[in-house]
C-alpha cells in the first residue's frame, strides 16, 4: 500500500474532521490502495499547533504554510484554514507537485478559483473539494433516485440553510472562528459559507444553474472587529434569498440566514419532479423522504387513501457507504460524510482518475455565488456562465 504523507493546515473544525478522516479510512475501506500518514499539522501558533499534533499523532508541525509546501516528504496539502488563504497555498501547493484538497468555498471568488482550477489542472495533480455533504448517504441515495429516473422532469428545486449564531449585535467580527463574519477573510457572509453548500447539492442533483436573481440582507451593520478593537463596518451579508433557472427547465429557491431563531444548521432541500419527489433535512440526516407518484402497482390500481410519502431510514447495507459502517439501523454522523469523502478521492486518485467535486466543479459553484452576489447589487437576472 502506498503512504500519502498529508500536510494538514489549520487545527480548526476542519482540521479536526479532515484529520479523524485521514485517521479511520483505511480501517473502514480497507481496499484503498494509499494509506494517508499525519506528517505535519500547520497553523501560526506553534503551541497550539504542537497541542493539536500531539491529540492527533502529526509527526511533525510547521508555523508557515510556505514551508509546508516546500517540504520534499509531504504528498498532499490539505486547505482547512480561512477563505482568504484558500488561492495562494493551492497555487503553490500544485506548483511543487502535490495533490491538493481544499474546504469549501474553493475561494473568494470566481477569478480566484479560475486561478486555483488551472493551477492543480497545469501540474496534473488529484484535488479535490469537501463539499463532504454529497457523501451523507441520504444525499447520495437522493442522486440514485434521480439517476434511476424516480424523480422523473424536475420542475422544482427548494433549498433552505439557516442557522442562528450572529444574531446577538455584540457578537465581535474577526479573528479565530469569526473570521466569518469580516468580509475581507470570508470573501462573502451566507452566500459563500452556507449556500455554497446548498448550490453545490442541487447542481449535483438537479444540473447547472444558469440564471439567478438575488436580495442579500446585512442585519447589523457595524460590530467590533476582534483584532482591532474597533468598530468597523460589516461588510458581509447576512442572509440571502434567490431565484434560479436550471437548465433543465426547473425553477429553484434558495434562502440562507443566521437569523433563523431556533435553526444550527438547518440544511434542507426538496426535488419536485413529474414521477416523484425527495426530502431532505442535514438536522435529521438519517432520513431521506422519497414520494413516488404511482397509478398502477401489480396490475392493480393504487388506492389513493393509501398513497404517500415514504421516510426512507438510510442505514441499509444497500443504501450507499452504508455496506462500509455498521449493521442496518445503526446510524452514521457528520464526521462520517467526511471519511466517504476522502475513500473517493483516494480511490480515484489510486488509479489516476479525479473524483467530484473537483477543482473545476467547485469553480462552477463559485460562479453561481459571484452571480448571486451581483444580481443582489445589481437588482438584475443575472447569467452564471456555469459550464453546461
Ligand atoms: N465542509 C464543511 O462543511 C465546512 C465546515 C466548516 C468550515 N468549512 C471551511 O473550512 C475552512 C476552515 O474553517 P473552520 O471552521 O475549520 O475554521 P476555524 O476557525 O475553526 O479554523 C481555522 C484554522 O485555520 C488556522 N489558520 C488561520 N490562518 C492561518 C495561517 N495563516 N496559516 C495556517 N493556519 C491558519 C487557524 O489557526 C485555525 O486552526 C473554511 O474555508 C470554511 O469555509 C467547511
Amino acid at each position: 500500500m502506498k503512504e500519502l504523507r498529508v500536510g494538514m493546515i489549520g487545527y480548526g473544525f476542519m482540521g479536526k474532521a479532515h484529520s479523524n478522516a485521514y485517521r479511520k479510512v483505511n480501517n473502514f475501506f480497507p481496499g484503498l490502495k494509499i494509506r494517508p500518514v499525519l506528517a505535519a499539522l500547520c497553523a501560526r501558533n506553534p503551541q497550539k499547533a504542537e497541542e493539536f499534533a500531539g491529540t492527533w499523532c502529526y509527526e511533525s508541525i510547521e508555523s508557515h504554510w510556505e514551508k509546508l509546501v516546500e517540504r520534499d516528504d509531504i504528498d498532499l496539502i490539505d486547505i482547512g484554514c480561512p477563505n482568504h488563504l484558500h488561492k495562494d497555498i493551492a497555487i503553490a501547493a500544485a506548483k511543487a507537485g502535490k495533490w491538493v484538497v481544499c474546504e469549501k468555498p474553493l475561494a473568494m471568488d470566481s477569478a480566484e478559483a479560475e486561478e486555483m482550477t488551472k493551477a492543480v489542472e497545469d501540474a496534473g495533480v488529484p484535488n479535490m473539494v469537501w463539499f463532504n455533504y454529497r457523501r451523507v448517504p441520504a444525499i447520495a441515495l437522493a442522486r440514485q433516485l434521480v439517476d434511476e429516473g424516480r424523480v422523473g422532469k424536475p420542475y422544482h428545486y427548494r433549498a433552505t440553510y439557516l442557522q442562528d449564531w450572529t444574531i446577538a449585535e455584540d457578537v465581535p467580527q474577526g479573528g479565530a472562528t469569526l473570521w466569518r463574519l469580516d468580509v475581507d477573510v470570508a470573501g462573502s457572509g451566507v452566500t459563500g459559507d452556507l449556500l455554497a453548500h446548498s448550490i453545490d447539492t442541487a447542481m449535483w442533483l438537479n444540473g447547472p444553474i444558469t440564471r439567478v436573481v438575488a436580495e442579500t440582507e446585512t442585519f447589523v451593520t457595524e460590530r467590533v472587529h476582534q483584532e482591532t478593537g474597533k468598530v468597523q463596518a460589516v461588510g458581509i451579508d447576512d442572509a440571502c434569498m434567490f431565484l434560479a433557472r436550471f437548465a433543465n427547465g426547473a425553477m429553484g429557491t434558495f434562502e440562507s440566514t443566521r437569523y433563523a431563531r431556533g435553526r444550527k444548521n438547518y440544511n434542507t432541500f426538496e426535488l419536485n419532479g413529474a414521477d416523484g419527489s425527495v426530502r431532505f433535512d442535514l438536522e435529521d440526516p438519517q432520513y431521506l423522504d422519497f414520494f413516488e407518484y404511482m397509478q398502477q402497482q401489480s396490475g392493480k390500481k393504487v388506492e389513493d387513501h393509501l398513497t404517500g410519502w415514504r421516510k426512507v431510514h438510510v442505514t441499509n447495507f444497500e443504501h450507499p457507504y452504508m455496506d462500509r459502517w455498521w449493521v442496518p439501523g445503526c446510524t452514521i454522523g457528520y464526521e462520517h460524510t467526511f471519511i466517504n469523502a476522502l475513500a473517493d478521492f483516494l480511490e480515484a486518485a489510486a488509479d489516476g482518475k479525479s473524483t467530484q467535486p473537483d477543482f473545476r466543479n467547485a469553480w462552477q459553484t463559485q460562479k453561481v455565488c459571484d452571480a448571486v452576489l451581483a444580481s443582489a447589487k445589481n437588482g438584475q437576472w443575472t447569467d452564471t456562465g456555469v459550464e453546461l
